[in-house]
């Protein structure tokens, strides 16, 4: 969910409208406003995308220069009216990000000290816990401190109190929230973004902080209730509402901007004259034994390609675990071993979490993320940027393809480093990345054959993606894909691994997508194509020019450009990232925001 809030100078719903849209990409299946005028509090909410409540604000205007706003993720209570937020009690007003842990005990408390219920959500205890408060006589800040004391879990709040036009309180426990310093005026946000048409001044609350802002100041204060200095900050203009240019879909622009996000990317990590990689800041490679790599969806598969490159090349053991599993099970990690978060966003809580958990066991962190100032690029002991740009289609492309480069220049690194390449060696391997934003963008030219394809896919109900070595990650990949943007059911599977199973699934319905570039695998994965024909089945086959000489009879190929092993990953992923793009198409789904999905889930 995505939270903002503004004490302006002048009326302030169409500035949090505004913010909404840029905190979309954190949920977007019901928003709100309130706001406090003249001593009253009053709020508008729609179920549906921010376009609905500004429909509704259109009808019913909110005057107002104070205000909060919201949009929503759900996990408490179904996305309708009563459960978006605002959630008022009595004279307070709460949105909220996150999830309160103890709700149902607090709201058996409650109910029990006679306060009625008007939604399903966690959020409004909050809100009844602080009216109480005030209704006890309390001062509005000394009652959001006693109501957080009694919440357990993960949080973002903003908070309005009626009687005080000019006042919005905040909180942090787990889901980021920064103070934006405007001139008279002040913001919070989820995040800078939020606030970017309005200030880059800008302070990031720390963990356990609460803050109250008016129109000139904004005092904080930690866990503990003392009064707490954030350094603000000039962070670099974002105000500039990211356009889709002459594309149909920003997932469509985001895919053809993967050669320029890639060779963006890449630059920071790789040296064309020296022909040389290595880590931004540096990275001594040859103090670690082993590398945890932690991540959740697409990020994950960009960690399992990584581990073929680190392991094959620098010879260095990787483990890969989605972090709600990890972070949950008490892994034994071992002494020596580097942790590295994979995220765009770097606020993943599940993500995050499994950061902090492995920092607190002494281990070194790293993070490799795309928003440069978020809280993984903040609390990680190093972090690798990705140059993606900012990334609006919830189903994740350029980020995916730049985090596969970074992995893959860091794993040229570590060769090196590790003595296990020589230079000559490395200058090769750093001569075929730098070719790979060309190829990429050579690779986009599939889209006509994809587009042929792609409506006999559309009418498929189950699909499977078969792989092998790096593929088999990208398999996976190209299964979320589909499935995320277009609801077709689809698995990827290692294409080895058919035989043991999935094999029962084929037949002449289900299209079965094999990624199998010309590699060592090659020939092993032909075999498995051939399994799948002599059963009736459908082999669509995206290789390059050599693969498509030595096809199975039966399968229709897909020919991508010939490129060294190590940036197939890479050459590859288009294909895959086109073929979910067009069927979604096809099928009329909403590309940029599938239903059900948020880009960033800040709860876990
Ligand atoms: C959400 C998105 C996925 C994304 C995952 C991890 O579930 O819908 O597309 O892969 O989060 O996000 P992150 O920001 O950590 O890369």
């Amino acid at each position: 969910c995505g939270i903002i809030g503004i004490v302006g100078q002048s009326p302030v719903t169409e500035r949090l409208i505004d913010s909404l849209r840029r905190l979309e990409y954190r949920g977007y299946d019901s928003a709100g406003v309130a706001v406090v005028e003249a001593g009253k509090l009053d709020r508008r909410r729609a179920p549906g995308k921010i376009r609905a409540l500004e429909d509704l604000l259109r009808e019913q205007p909110l005057p107002g220069k104070t205000g909060i706003g919201h949009t929503r993720w759900a996990t408490h209570g179904a996305p309708s009216e009563r459960n978006a937020h605002p959630q008022i009690a009595g004279k307070v007003a709460v949105v909220h990000n996150g999830i309160i842990e103890n709700f149902a005990a607090l709201k058996r408390e409650l109910i029990a000290d006679g306060r009625t219920f008007t939604s399903d959500t966690d959020t409004e205890v909050i809100a009844h816990l602080i009216d109480r408060g005030i209704a006890e006589g309390l001062e509005p800040l000394a009652a959001l401190k006693a109501a957080l004391d009694r919440l357990a879990g993960a949080y973002a709040i903003g908070v309005v109190i009626e009687g005080h036009d000019h006042l919005v309180l905040g909180a942090r426990r787990g889901s980021p929230l920064v103070v934006g310093y405007g001139e008279g005026e002040m913001f919070i946000g989820s995040d800078a973004l939020a606030v970017g048409p309005f200030t880059s001044r800008i302070a990031y609350l720390d963990e356990g902080d609460y803050v109250a802002i008016d129109h000139d100041k904004a005092l904080i204060f930690d866990a503990e209730g003392r009064p707490a200095d954030r350094p603000v900050r000039t962070v670099p203009a974002s105000a500039a509402l990211v356009e889709k240019g002459n594309y149909r879909h920003f997932m469509e622009k985001e895919i053809h901007d993967q050669p320029d996000s890639c060779r963006n990317t890449l630059s920071a990590y790789l040296d064309p004259i020296a022909g040389k990689a290595h880590a931004p800041g540096g990275f001594d490679f040859t103090a670690i034994d082993r590398i945890q790599i932690v991540a959740c969806g697409t990020a994950s598969y960009a960690g399992q390609i990584g581990r073929y490159l680190f392991e094959r090349l620098a010879g260095l053991p990787v483990d890969v675990e989605i972090a709600s599993e990890f972070r949950y099970r008490d892994p034994a990690v071992a002494k020596g071993t580097l942790a590295v978060a994979v995220s765009q966003s770097g606020e993943t809580a599940d993500t995050l979490a499994a950061l902090r958990w492995c920092k607190d066991k002494g281990l070194t962190t790293a993070a490799i993320v795309n928003a440069h100032q978020s809280t993984m690029a903040r609390e990680a002991d190093v972090m690798w940027p990705t140059h993606a740009g900012p990334e609006i289609g919830v189903a994740s492309t350029k980020a995916f393809t730049a985090q596969v480069s970074v992995l893959t220049a860091l794993a040229v690194a570590a060769a090196a480093q590790r003595g296990r390449i020589d230079a000559a060696q490395e200058a090769a391997l750093v001569a075929h990345l730098l070719e790979a934003p060309r190829l990429l963008a050579e690779s986009l030219h599939v889209e006509d054959a994809i587009h042929a394809i792609a409506p006999e896919i559309a009418k498929a109900r189950d699909v499977l993606y078969l792989g092998r070595g790096p593929m088999y990650p990208l398999a996976l990949e190209g299964a979320l894909k589909l499935k995320e943007i277009s609801y077709i059911h689809a698995e990827g599977y290692a294409a080895g691994e058919l035989k043991h199973g999935p094999i029962a699934l084929v037949d002449e319905q289900t299209p079965v997508i094999v990624i199998a570039p010309t590699d060592d695998f090659f020939e092993k994965t032909v075999s498995n194509m051939s399994e799948v024909i002599a059963r009736g089945g459908r082999v669509i086959l995206i290789t390059d020019a050599q693969g498509a000489a030595h096809a199975p009879e039966g399968a229709r190929v897909i020919t991508a450009p010939t490129c060294d092993p190590v940036i197939a990953p890479l050459v590859m992923a288009a294909s895959i990232q086109l073929l979910a793009y067009h069927v979604a198409v096809i099928k009329g789904a909403d590309v940029d925001q599938p239903r059900n999905l948020a880009k960033s889930v800040t709860v876990e």
